[in-house]
């Protein structure tokens, strides 16, 4: 064979060349017609929400401002979080002690003696890095007692590196347990700086809830929340919270469960509990993961006011967690689990005569925080929950029918567990079951269409906890990258086409500070300093942001069945007080996608229209603390007459906002 006729003559190569290029790229465009004039389901206005949980250091190390690890030495290990400071000349003694404490709920404090030849004391490490910033004040508070002599104490920030940030002097401390204040002003910023408190001079004091805020707080609240990271919360415009989890509602044991009750009042009346989170993973051990409740019901309550978002607390109901012990409270007992429920009712909307609305009052809300759903347990299965939830269902129902009831459909959207949750609970007239998925993309793409064979006259459906899996579920590997992004768009215009049945959507979890993490992916990741907004966030957000009142009718290529297509996938709503319709195109595929949008029974008012389009060419990108806006919603104005002709990038969601007449 002569070696000339392997090689394909140029002109043909060419020729074949732009050939595969079309059949890759140049597919004829889809058309989408939206019936603009045929509004169906409406839509819960709370139908986006998010879902806190305090995993990850979500809840102390995260949205709590407070800085001070183990602020009131009531860790197993009083010392965890601090060390011991003595500098060369330095001599001294610490010790932990408990008699005659400042708060019988925080009975640990540490005592310090000082000989007063140079500084000597105790340093804070925070919560795996203490964040500071240059221009900002940070309020210092101590419980602190005079013991003997009369020394004074110096209050100093350091840097990671050792350079002194700021200093300030405290003394004339009373015999008596007292609080004392100071601020200090760090003349740098630093990621992990530290909290130095040194005994000043000879003698001895004993110190306690040892604690250090930012002054920016979240509406600058004193001892209040993390600013930025409500901030990007407030910015999704959740419809609801479900709080405060999670299996940490339900505790690895009865005794370690969530008891809201014991979440509000002063904070040093709250006691120290340690969080599941703290030993569940042998792979991701987090030993200094403890709930102070410093975020407690009220604050939760009050956080939802803040950001519009209506609450929905969680709580257990006679179960500890099943992927733990289990146990289970004895059925007779259940009803001081509802007991809780009715005072919970009663603390968010009851009159401020009622015992538990003047608590409400007393904590300065006499306005009622107007809570309409509650969680009857997290995540529980089989009979001996629906045993529990049957209690509940029966008081609550007769004493609040104003209030609807979550249910739980298990930890698997479609297994055995599951299937008995649903039917028993239908039989039962729930109102709205909680289901969960954690499942690789392919799952998500390829159950778009799940709802739209359920049934219109049971019990509606919450989507209460999903992410698409990079990896697989609690793989240490997961990430947050696009194609789990888009993948969950394109769930969720299934959800959204469907919004007749599915009232609720939240995504889990919600918080993950990156040096302390235990599970992954997490719409948001945040450092000590920063806060990091995933391509999963801007999904969300896109949804949240461009609800719509109304469903509206969809074909592609005159398919009613959007999402069957191909990779693209269609919902489409209106938005009443706008007059647009809105159309949400997610494109699942590798490549570009032409489109046409038609709309039907409207004329376009303006001549041109809003498209908000996510997406990247790599469909494995994620967004990093350096580059937390790789993948980001960009907005710009397209011409819109009659036909509106988009290019759907590849790996993107597309939002179009049309004026309609
Ligand atoms: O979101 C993380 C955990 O996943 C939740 O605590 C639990 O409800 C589910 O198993």
């Amino acid at each position: 064979m002569k070696l000339k006729k392997l090689f394909t003559p140029l002109k043909l190569r060419s020729a074949l060349f732009v050939t595969a290029l079309c059949a890759a790229y140049c597919v004829q465009a889809v058309t989408v017609e939206v019936q603009a004039d045929k509004p169906g389901a409406k839509i819960n206005p709370a139908m986006w929400g998010i879902f806190f949980e305090d995993i990850n250091f979500g809840a102390d190390g995260g949205l709590y401002a407070e800085m001070v690890k183990n602020r009131g030495f009531e860790f197993p290990d009083p010392m965890m979080g601090w060390f011991k400071l003595s500098p060369s000349k330095a001599r001294g003694s610490l010790a932990i002690r408990d008699e005659n404490p400042f708060n019988a709920a925080n009975p640990h404090y540490i005592h310090i003696e000082s000989e007063g030849k140079d500084l000597f004391g105790i340093a804070n490490e925070g919560f795996r890095g203490m964040g500071v910033r240059k221009g900002e004040a940070y309020d210092f508070a101590a419980e602190i007692r005079n013991v003997s002599g009369t020394p004074g104490l110096r209050v100093e920030l350091y840097s990671h590196d050792g350079a002194l940030l700021d200093t300030v002097k405290l003394g004339n401390f009373s015999g008596e347990w007292k609080k004392y204040n100071t601020v200090l002003h760090p003349n740098d910023t630093d990621a992990a700086a530290k909290l130095y408190v040194l005994v000043d001079g000879k003698g001895a004091v004993d110190l306690d809830f040892i604690s250090l805020f930012p002054e920016n707080t979240w509406k600058h609240r004193p001892g209040g929340l993390r600013a930025d990271m409500v901030q990007a919360l407030a910015d999704l415009h959740p419809g609801f919270m479900r709080f405060p989890g999670g299996c940490i509602v339900e505790g690895s044991e009865l005794d370690k469960r969530y008891q809201w009750k014991k979440t509000i009042g002063p904070v040093e009346d709250r006691k120290l509990l340690i969080n599941r989170w703290n030993y569940e993973f042998l792979h991701r051990p987090t030993p200094d993961y403890f709930q102070s409740f410093g975020l407690g019901f009220y604050e939760f309550f009050q956080m939802c006011e803040d950001i519009g978002a209506q609450p929905l607390p969680i709580l257990n109901c006679g179960m500890a967690c099943q992927f733990n012990s289990g146990e289970l409270c004895p059925i007779d007992d259940v009803d001081q689990y509802i007991q809780d429920a009715l005072d919970l009712i009663e603390f968010a909307n009851g009159p401020t005569t009622s015992e538990w609305g003047a608590k409400r009052a007393a904590l300065g809300h006499p306005e009622p925080f107007h809570l309409k759903m509650i969680g009857i347990g997290n995540e529980n299965w089989l009979q001996p929950y629906i045993d529990r939830y049957t209690k509940f269902h029966k008081v609550l129902k007769e004493k609040h029918p104003e209030i609807q009831l979550i249910s739980s459909a298990g930890p698997s959207p479609a297994d055995d567990r599951f299937k008995f949750a649903w039917e028993k609970l239908r039989a039962l007239h729930a109102d709205i079951i909680d289901e969960h998925c954690y499942d690789k993309p392919d799952w998500f793409l390829s159950n778009t269409h799940r709802y739209d064979d359920y049934d219109r006259n049971g019990p509606k459906v919450f989507m209460g906890e999903y992410a698409a899996q990079s990896d697989k579920v609690v793989s240490v590997k997961n990430r947050n990258t696009l194609e789990c992004a888009i993948a969950e768009a394109a769930y969720l215009t299934g959800l959204e086409r469907n919004a007749d049945v599915v009232r609720m959507a939240s995504y889990a979890p919600l918080f993950a500070n990156t040096e302390a993490w235990q599970w992954t992916p997490n719409l948001i990741w945040v450092d000590s300093l920063n806060v990091c907004r995933t391509p999963n966030y801007y999904v969300q957000q896109l949804f949240s942001c461009n609800r719509g009142d109304e469903v509206l009718p969809v074909t592609v290529d005159a398919q009613p069945s959007p999402g069957a297509n191909g990779k693209l996938f269609v919902s489409t709503v209106r938005d009443d007080a706008a007059d647009e319709v809105i159309v949400k195109l997610v494109n699942a595929a590798g490549n570009p996608l032409d489109c046409d949008v038609k709309l039907n029974g409207a004329s376009v008012a303006a001549n041109s229209a809003r498209a908000i389009v996510l997406g990247g060419a790599d469909k494995n990108s994620v967004n990093s603390f350096l580059h937390s806006d790789a993948i980001a919603p960009v907005e710009n104005t397209i011409p819109a007459s009659g036909l509106i002709h988009q290019t759907l990038p590849a790996n993107s969601m597309t939002v179009l906002r049309i004026k309609v007449k």
